[in-house]
């Protein structure tokens, strides 16, 4: 398939609706941002709108690269055609856009002029266009816009018998804008069709399509499958009211369907962060690829597909991997009631401390309970109840004192269900004779594994330094793990014994 001509309108339709219209530096800096991309077409103003835009597309317009097409938008007025053939006059490579709605309801109660008024003005618009236009810069073309296309449904014949006659005159892009969505999708998509099967095929069609009911980038995307070439779209879905189409979510979802774009993707996230700042328009948390909440997870089983799928290239719960627009923060695991042990057993992970998932498992109910709430955990609120119920477990046993007597010998002194213990205990090393003690007081593991943590900084607010995992196996050949945490290594794993004892003996 022919790839999609992206036509950019932040500049134009995007800058319009900011509440503080982008000055000539600003502008200088979005369009750079806008061809970093790769796009090769950008509506860089309206010149006849003010002074401020008229001098900015004088600029934008000279120092536009030539392999970028550069547009100003002009009414079919004499004067904002004059005015716009002067703004564009040094581009390289030129184009004047110039509209005029055809909606019947539009011609009616805002124009006030009837449709054969209409047609007349647009078609002399463009033949003015035209014999103006190619004696300053043969590389130039034309493009016409029939605003409120989207509501021209029930004089659609009349609008095609315009265009042949616009086309006549010059125009070489159709542009068909859904300048207010209403209706579904597929309703435009066939009048955009029939306008297609009705012009010659040298003509580039166009869409240009608000997103007033949000489904502005389905009908982008599903023009360009039923042959339509250039695209308009902005930058963060920026324009009037609810926006245009935006730019990221067209350009992945034409990538992910297998289309060669010619755009620069690993771009993508750190423009949107910037121009949403030089917008003051805040990306909002939800918004697909960009906002905060794209890559979070909160229900137990995607918690669980997105865990398990996190470095590949396909997500189980996301459309993208998120590296190819630039974006590298990890998927996002939160802790609330609705999610389970894989959530705690990450969000732990990623704290750099150890766990299992029989400890998340473990943990589970209690991180439920307090999320049924309080709503969701901070990591820090988890990593708090894993210290508090995984490193410190109560029970029958409670450790008093332990200390060295003499070399491999350490006396132990401790509570079993209140009960005052005292046993002196030989081994190599304080685990075997902790574990020694124990036994000989009644109370029989064997040892299978440890392995000791330093912490590299109390600032979890833990205070500690060491950590200790001791596993045994219990009578039956269980496997237990106990863990703790304390500012010595020997008394963490003097604790994480107990804490293993407190598992097996209750
Ligand atoms: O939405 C619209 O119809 C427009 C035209 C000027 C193309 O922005
Ligand atoms: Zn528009």
């Amino acid at each position: 398939m022919q790839r999609p001509y992206f036509y950019d309108i932040t500049l134009r339709d995007g800058n319009q609706s900011l509440k503080k219209p982008w000055s000539l530096k600003e502008k200088l800096f979005v369009f750079d941002k806008i061809t970093d991309l790769g796009i090769k077409a950008v509506e860089i103003g309206f010149p006849a709108s003010s002074q401020m835009d008229f001098e900015s597309c004088i600029t934008l317009a000279q120092k536009a690269p030539d392999d970028v097409r550069v547009s100003v938008l002009a009414r079919c007025h004499k004067g904002d055609i004059d005015r716009a053939l002067q703004a564009i006059e040094n581009a390289k490579t030129p184009r004047i856009h110039t509209f005029i709605t055809m909606s019947p309801f539009h011609m009616e109660h805002v124009l006030n002029k009837d449709p054969d008024t209409v047609a007349k003005t647009a078609i002399e618009a463009v033949e003015y266009i035209a014999d103006n236009i190619y004696k300053i810069n043969k590389n130039a073309d034309i493009e016409f816009s029939i605003e409120h296309f989207g509501d021209c449904y029930d004089n659609l014949d009349f609008v095609i018998d315009t265009l042949k006659e616009i086309v006549k005159k010059g125009a070489t892009t159709i542009n068909l804008p859904n300048t207010v969505e209403r209706y579904r999708p597929k309703r435009i998509l066939d009048m955009i069709k029939k306008v297609q099967d009705n012009l010659p095929s040298d003509v580039t069609i166009s869409v240009h399509n608000h997103n007033d009911l949000g489904m502005a980038t389905a009908t982008t995307v599903e023009a360009y499958f039923q042959g339509v070439r250039q695209l308009e779209c902005c930058l963060n879905g920026l324009g009037e009211r609810t926006g245009n189409t935006d730019f990221y979510q067209v350009a992945l979802a034409l990538k992910n369907s297998g289309i060669d774009t010619g755009i620069d993707y690993s771009k993508i996230y750190e423009t949107a962060l910037t121009i949403s700042s030089m917008a003051n328009v805040a990306i909002y948390e939800k918004a697909p690829l960009i906002g905060s909440e794209a890559l979070a997870h909160r229900s137990g089983i995607h918690q669980d597909g997105a865990i398990k799928t996190k470095c590949m290239e396909f997500g189980a719960y996301r459309p993208i991997n998120p590296a190819i627009i630039g974006r590298y923060d990890d998927e996002k695991i939160g802790f609330t009631s609705q999610s389970g042990k894989t959530a705690i057993y990450d969000i732990v992970k990623s704290l750099k401390y150890p766990i299992t998932i029989q400890e998340s498992i473990y943990l589970t109910p209690f991180a439920k309970e307090i999320a049924q709430t309080k709503g969701e955990l901070t990591p820090e609120e988890v990593l708090g109840l894993y210290f508090d119920k995984v490193c410190n477990i109560e029970g029958a046993f409670e450790l008093i004192v332990f200390r060295p007597i003499e070399k491999d010998l350490y006396d132990l002194l401790f509570n079993f269900k209140g009960e005052r213990k005292q046993v002196i205990g030989r081994g190599n090393g304080p685990i075997d004779a902790c574990l020694n003690a124990l036994r000989k007081a009644g109370f029989e593991a064997k040892l299978s594994d440890y392995k000791q943590y330093s912490l590299d900084s109390d600032d979890k607010g833990s205070g500690a330094s060491a950590m200790s995992a001791i596993s045994v196996f219990d009578k039956e050949g269980n496997l237990v793990i106990g863990r703790a945490i304390d500012t010595s290594i020997v008394h963490a794993n003097v604790k994480a014994i107990f804490n293993a004892y407190n598992q097996i003996f209750k």
